[in-house]
């Protein structure tokens, strides 16, 4: 297994994206939450990849695992980690959490103070998920929990 970066022009996007796509197709049909991660296609993600860094877990060749980060629109500062996704047969073998362990380097190689993420409020979020990597709840509103994670003052 290994984390990568993900291009704009890098040829897995695709594979990428396929993967995104029934992640957050099998949340909606799962716990009835929706996403625009839905819908996403490959130029869908080569948008998204325009004004972020997208990163995947590779193993055994394929993408078994995305997320992406990018400068936070809500919490000044901050970097935001989105669009965390592991295909369902990789699941609880750590792939998620060498995802977030890569997104908070990259946060902090890039000098931001903390790094931010949004996650369904409820049932089928991924609030206690997050909590174990010290993102805390800042806010809630319309069924979205907004996390953050303080960067400079636990080193
Ligand atoms: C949440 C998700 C990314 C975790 O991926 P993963 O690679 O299985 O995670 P890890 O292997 O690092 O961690 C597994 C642990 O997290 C726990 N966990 C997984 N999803 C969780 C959730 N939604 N809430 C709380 N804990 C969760 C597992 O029970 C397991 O616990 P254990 O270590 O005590 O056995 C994956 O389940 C996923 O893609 N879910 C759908 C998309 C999603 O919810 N994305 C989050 C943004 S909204």
């Amino acid at each position: 297994m290994r984390v990568e970066r993900l291009g704009v022009g890098d040829p897995r996007l695709r594979e990428a994206a396929d993967l995104i796509v029934t992640v957050y197709d099998g949340l909606h049909r799962d716990d009835g939450l929706d996403s625009p991660s839905r819908l996403l296609d490959e130029d869908g993600l080569r948008r998204r990849l325009r004004d972020a860094t997208g990163h995947v877990v590779i193993r055994d060749g394929a993408v078994v695992g995305f997320a992406l980060t990018r400068p936070s629109r809500d919490v000044p500062g901050a970097s935001y980690l989105g669009t965390v996704a592991v295909a369902p047969a990789a699941r609880g073998i750590g792939l998620a959490s060498a995802l977030v362990d890569a997104a908070i380097a990259h946060a902090r190689a890039e000098g931001y103070a903390a790094i931010a993420l949004d996650t369904f409020d409820g049932p089928g979020g991924a609030e206690g998920y997050f909590g174990r990597f010290g993102f805390r709840r800042r806010w809630s509103r319309d069924g979205t929990v907004c996390m953050v994670k303080e960067l400079i003052a636990d080193g």
